[in-house]
């Protein structure tokens, strides 16, 4: 792990970015930083790998105090995505991306294949390999700083902001791949962002600073919007707080409600007679394999013995299924006209609806 410890830094001017900060970060755990701009995010990085020295107290990795360790060996196990890229601009995307393996002496081929492997993993195209950084364009030159970061493999990672130059869609994309990098390889990564919801998507924990470093709350993502510490977090995570929450939780976790259910070769009497159980103007048409059809209004309903006729079926618009976040059912219950969503289990089939009640229950 990675502990501050009293841990202050001035600069020369006399300006303390740092008061006194006490944190721990544990390994393996993506732990976001967060907060206005000259809160001292960057500086709390760099005093990680000595690219700044704290001027009071003690930051140590397992238990070593970091100013024991020689900084150039420090920095090889440690990777830096810096805030704008920090690219070599003498050095070609292939020459940069290989810095650490260089320094660590492997072989050529090894390093050809590491380069290649990351350059698919940022999701670069292999034209640009040859380039040097004024070639690129911004989030190209990000993403290259991701994979330098990456090269040797290092246990720990320190990210500064290294999405914010990409566009909304890749950036999607480059988090998704970063959850799943993180699931297999389980690094210890800080990672600095003022994207609230890349905060909250990719942080085991977020530690949200104010001015001076002074640590506003400190705690996993889904604790800090249930109960912001103070005005200034509930601030900072702004006025979609609750579907902040719901974009965490998952259909699986809420309880599905009940309805009028029938089989498509049921009869209108007795579909009408489902839906007055419940006191519903609407019926659930599941197949015989359990599969979900659609629904059907009772007032199209005809009485008697008559089969419900399939042109009276209506489709559900939408559908979720266990995996989807509760902000998607949200979003599919407000568009409905009937205000549910039903929720649907693959081979399984139709397994009841997510309702309003369900959310509110989720969100109490
Ligand atoms: N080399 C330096 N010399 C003097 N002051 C510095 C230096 N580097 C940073 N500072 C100051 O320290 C404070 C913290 O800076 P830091 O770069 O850590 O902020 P940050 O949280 O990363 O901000 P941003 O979100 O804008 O990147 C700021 O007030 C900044 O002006
Ligand atoms: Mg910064």
């Amino acid at each position: 792990m990675i502990e501050f410890s009293g841990v202050g830094k001035q600069y020369g001017d006399g300006m303390a970015a740092i008061e006194s900060l006490d944190m721990t970060i544990a390994t393996g755990e993506l732990t976001v930083l967060a907060g206005p701009s000259g809160c001292g995010k960057t500086t709390t990085l760099r005093l990680i790998n000595r690219l700044e020295e704290a001027t009071s107290g003690i930051v140590s990795i397992d238990g070593m105090d970091v100013r024991a360790r020689e900084p150039t060996e420090l920095r090889r196990s440690i990777g830096y995505v810096m805030q704008h890229s920090g690219l070599f601009p003498h050095r070609t995307v292939r020459d940069n991306i290989a810095t650490v393996p260089h320094l660590l002496s492997w072989s050529k081929a090894q390093i050809a294949q590491r380069v290649d492997e990351l350059i698919e993993t940022v999701g670069l195209r292999t034209e640009i390999i040859d380039r040097y950084p004024h070639q690129l364009s911004g989030g190209q030159a990000q993403r290259v700083g991701v994979a330098r970061a990456l090269a040797a493999d290092p246990p720990i990672l320190l990210m500064d902001e290294p999405f914010a130059a990409v566009d909304p869609i890749v950036r999607g994309r480059l988090q998704r791949e970063f959850i799943q990098l993180q699931e297999k390889v389980e690094k210890t990564i800080v990672f600095v962002t003022h994207d609230i919801d890349e905060a909250i998507s990719l942080g085991d924990r977020i530690a949200l600073f104010e001015t001076g470093g002074r640590l506003a709350q400190y705690a996993p993502p889904a604790d800090v919007l249930a109960a912001p510490a103070n005005g200034f977090v509930a601030d900072f995570l702004g006025g979609e707080r609750e579907l902040r929450r719901l974009a965490l939780m998952r259909v699986a976790a809420v309880e599905t409600e009940p309805g009028p259910e029938v089989t498509s070769d049921a009869s209108s009497a007795s579909a009408l007679a489902a839906a007055d159980r419940y006191g519903w103007s609407w019926v659930v048409i599941v197949g015989d394999d359990g599969q979900l059809i659609g629904w059907v209004a009772c007032g199209d309903l005809i009485g008697g013995d008559s089969r419900i006729d399939e042109v009276v079926i209506q489709p559900f618009g939408q559908a979720v299924s266990a995996d989807d976040t509760l902000r998607t059912a949200l979003g599919a219950i407000v568009t409905s006209p009937l205000g549910v969503v039903p929720r649907v289990d693959g081979a399984r089939g139709y397994a009841g609806l997510v309702t309003h009640a369900s959310l509110n229950q989720k969100l109490a």
